[in-house]
């Protein structure tokens, strides 16, 4: 066994080791989903940018706004186009936008931004029309998509610059939008667009530069005792004012104005009367700066007070890989905007304005609130009677001293790598009769985290790779009803189901996903979908909180298979788990074997180096997954490992070759196989993938080889003194397993194959392929010095 071979194992596990401390208490999926082959996508050649949506279950479609072309996709298969409509440029508008010095190909286009519902066969609809953002109405009629050309000025409406994040809600026919309403983009605005039109005052307290990214509406008056008025709730990032910072710092908040509200008579005339904002706190495990709010979804509730806000949040500074949800309760956020304290502004310095909370006297009525039953007995019908008093205090002083906490005191879900990017969520009855919040994460690099939170456990059933390529989600919607997502990214819109109980084929596995949507059924012997079930079956179980596989039948053992052995040879048997969060255990003769000079256990299997007699016997592949603090075992693979008595090593057959059975999964790499390419006849069974070890070696292979190695070593040691404080778990790499613990959860990255290690969840680390040959291959080459 070579000195590198050593080596190679030995700085792998310390770069994996080093990687995957910091990451162990970020959640990993349980189940990695690739890439399925029926997948219903819709894309058109030429067509980029599909970033709006508009769910119509009544009219059965999807109306898909993408650059410069809407559609009408069925919303039970998006492949299938019922109508589209193109709105393009024109040359002459292209020809102003170019003149204003925007890139004609990318900015001087017409994105379709706002697409909105006017009534059964009506839609709003705006683009950002080449830097002058234009509206228009379009109809779906008898199978047609058809614009009316009855365009609109869309300033206010619709951003300019279609990079910049935007958000608008249709209330009735009034038209809700915060988006920037000047050429350069430096005027914020939250505007409605109805016949008494609304809007922010620009001033930098009340908006400064912010990121629009949601609005919802919440309708407060329904039910309401005290006359409450009906509520848009907008979320987005900004300068913060509050911090004392020598830098911009960015903040999130969320903010609110009451759908009645009129204006002022004198002070804020024509402006938001009841426009309050407040900070979104969701603290990050480690100290960051505050993090950047990027989506929310709003989960309805019949009792508007029991709704709540799931918002995902990015770092602020691009060094960071970790983002989080947080959720907030509607009670949370109104009680603060009832009753909270004010921020107000003090001047400390000549030029220097601080701002602290107000201890004065807030006037009456209360300074931003809605007109409610208390504010009409004492004659104020409309915001337009407010006293100036009330409504001068609220013009300086839109923002609340408290921010919002979330509803379980922190996030709900902390994430690591890929960041997150949009979020829907669905509330699923699950068997207990009680209902759980799934929620549903695009990421920056084209997948769906499906998570759920069982009391304070962070929990990531599975992640769904939707895209070939690494593309960011930059849309997500829901249909609960249909039980389907759909998702838009640059190139391409997907329509995903919100679960597949079928991937899950045995009990066990189906009990262990935890997916409130799935359930075992013993008459059938099959994953099925809660729905689907009929009310009377009794003979299901599901056990979401616990993972309870009690009572699941036992497993069928697993045969053993054979395999043979040949002195000197390292072998390589397969074991693939089923789960991310589990650990492999391989045994030999009722041994746990560890990785050290002679054997090399990695998320696919186990390598047993150079191999010799006594390593014939009995190995077995356990799966240990800890669910809730509970153990659960159970065998993957058993191999037989026996002598092989045939032609001595070098000459004959192929050496490396499986006695008996050979399954596709199973090879003993070949590594000492001098002279000629042995001819892969009919008896071969080696993959062709494996072929490749038993070909001549060549130099540039062996160079790549060294390359790998050296800079998995020097990878190795800058790892080492970048935090020297982990020294105690390299000793791992020799002999120890104390570090087995903080394995567990290695920083996952799946979907980040660029690098030359790739770290697996199960805490095996694994090497991918560089330049074509694998180090395992690399290691075969060195091997065998003969060739050198
Ligand atoms: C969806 O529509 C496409 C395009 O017509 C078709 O090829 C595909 O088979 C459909 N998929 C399903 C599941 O119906
Ligand atoms: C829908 O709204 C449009 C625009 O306001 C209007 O012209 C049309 O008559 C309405 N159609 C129906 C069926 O109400
Ligand atoms: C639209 O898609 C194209 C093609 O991928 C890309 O170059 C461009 O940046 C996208 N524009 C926006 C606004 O996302
Ligand atoms: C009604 O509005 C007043 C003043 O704006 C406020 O003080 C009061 O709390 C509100 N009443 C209720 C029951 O919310
Ligand atoms: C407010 O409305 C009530 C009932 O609608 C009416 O009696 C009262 O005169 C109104 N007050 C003002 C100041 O308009
Ligand atoms: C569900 O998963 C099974 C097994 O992976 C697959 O064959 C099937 O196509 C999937 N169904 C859907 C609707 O994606
Ligand atoms: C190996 O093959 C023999 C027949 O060739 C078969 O009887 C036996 O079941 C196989 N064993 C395994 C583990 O597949
Ligand atoms: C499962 O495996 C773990 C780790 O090897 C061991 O500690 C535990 O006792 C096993 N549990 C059962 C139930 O076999």
């Amino acid at each position: 066994m070579s000195l590198l071979s050593a080596l190679s194992i030995v700085c792998g596990l310390m770069l994996h080791v080093c990687f995957s401390a910091d990451y162990t208490r970020y959640t990993v999926p349980r189940k990695t989903v690739p890439l399925q082959n029926e997948q219903k996508l819709f894309r058109e050649e030429g067509i980029f940018n599909y970033s709006t949506m508009l769910m119509r279950e009544d009219l059965g479609v999807m109306l898909l706004g993408a650059r410069e072309a809407i559609y009408a996709l069925d919303i039970n298969n998006i492949s299938l186009r019922k109508a589209a409509v193109y709105w393009r440029v024109t040359e002459e508008k292209q020809r102003e936008c170019m003149y204003k010095g925007k890139q004609a190909e990318v900015e001087c286009r017409n994105y379709i931004r706002t697409l909105h519902t006017l009534n059964d066969t009506t839609m709003y609809v705006c683009g950002t029309n080449a830097f002058s953002p234009t509206c228009d109405y379009l109809t779906f009629a008898n199978g047609q998509l058809r614009l009316e050309g009855k365009q609109e000025e869309g300033k206010g409406k619709c951003p300019f610059d279609p990079f910049q994040r935007y958000s608008s809600l249709m209330v009735g026919s009034d038209l809700y939008s915060a988006t920037s309403i000047n050429f350069l983009g430096s005027e914020p605005v939250v505007l409605r667009s109805s016949n008494l039109a609304l809007r922010t005052e620009f001033k930098s307290s009340w908006l400064s530069e912010p990121n629009f990214v949601y609005m919802d509406f919440v309708g407060e008056s329904f039910d309401s005792p005290d006359g409450d008025d009906d509520k848009v709730y907008m979320f987005f990032s900004e300068n913060a004012m509050e911090y004392d910072f020598y830098s911009k710092v960015a903040v999130s908040r969320v903010a609110r104005v009451c759908k009645g509200d009129m204006g002022g008579q004198r002070t804020l005339q024509r402006k938001w009367t009841s426009f309050l904002k407040a900070r979104l706190d969701c603290s990050f495990p480690e100290p960051s700066l505050p993090p950047i709010v990027q989506d929310v979804f709003l989960l309805k509730h019949k009792d508007w007070r029991k709704s709540v806000f799931y918002a995902v949040f990015t770092p602020q500074s691009s060094l960071s890989q970790v983002s989080a949800v947080c959720a907030y309760s509607m009670s949370a956020i109104r009680d603060i905007f009832n009753e909270g304290k004010f921020k107000t502004p003090v001047a400390v310095e000549t030029s220097h304005v601080k701002w602290v909370m107000y201890t004065g006297e807030v006037p009456v009525p209360r300074p931003g609130a809605c007109i409610n039953n208390t504010v009409r007995k004492m004659g104020m019908n409309r915001s337009l009677d407010l006293p100036d008093k009330t409504l001068q205090f609220i013009r300086d002083r839109p923002l609340m001293d408290e921010a919002v906490r979330p509803l379980t005191g922190g996030p709900l879900l902390v994430k690591n790598g890929a960041l997150l990017t949009r979020i829907v969520v669905d509330s699923v009855l699950a068997l207990d009769g009680q209902r759980y919040n799934v929620m549903f994460i695009g990421t920056e690099n084209g997948y769906i985290q499906k998570a759920v939170n069982y009391a304070e456990e962070m929990f990531i059933i599975e992640e769904i790779q939707l895209y070939e390529n690494p593309e960011p989600i930059s849309i997500l919607r829901l249909s609960s009803s249909k039980g389907q997502l759909y998702a838009g990214s640059e190139f391409g819109a997907v329509q995903m189901p919100v679960s597949n109980c079928s991937r899950y084929e045995t009990c066990v596995d189906c009990i262990l996903a935890r997916d409130p949507y799935c359930a075992w059924d013993f008459s059938t012997e099959q994953c099925s979908s809660v729905n689907s079930l009929s009310s009377s079956s009794k003979a299901v179980i599901q056990s979401l909180k616990e993972g309870d596989v009690s009572q699941c039948p036992q497993p069928d053992p697993v045969a053993a298979v054979d395999f043979a052995l040949i002195p000197g040879n390292n072998i390589q048997l397969s074991c693939q788990l089923h789960s991310n969060l589990a650990q492999v255990r391989w045994r030999f003769s009722e041994q746990t074997l560890h990785s050290n000079h002679k054997y090399y256990i990695y998320s696919g299997g186990l390598l047993i180096l150079s191999a010799s007699k006594s390593d014939a016997g009995l190995y077995t592949c356990d799966s240990v997954e800890r669910i809730n603090g509970r153990t659960y075992n159970r065998t993957v693979a058993v191999y037989h490992l026996q002598l092989y008595s045939g032609p001595a090593v070098g000459d004959g057959p192929t050496p490396g070759t499986a006695v008996t059975n050979s399954s596709d999964s199973i090879h003993t790499l070949n590594t000492a196989a001098p002279g000629p390419v042995p001819d892969s006849g009919n008896e071969d069974p080696l993959s062709p993938e494996n072929q490749r070890g038993t070909g001549r070696v060549t130099y540039l292979e062996v160079a790549v080889a060294l390359l790998a190695l050296f800079c998995f070593s020097l990878m190795g040691v800058i790892f080492w003194m970048w935090n020297r404080e982990r020294w105690e778990c390299f000793k791992f790499a020799q002999s120890s397993s104390e570090c087995d613990g903080k394995k567990q959860s290695a920083e996952y990255s799946a979907n980040n194959n660029h690098s030359a290690v790739d770290f697996k969840g199960n805490g095996e680390h694994h090497f991918t392929p560089m330049a074509n040959i694998s180090s395992l291959d690399g290691l075969g080459y060195i091997n065998d010095e003969s060739e050198i």
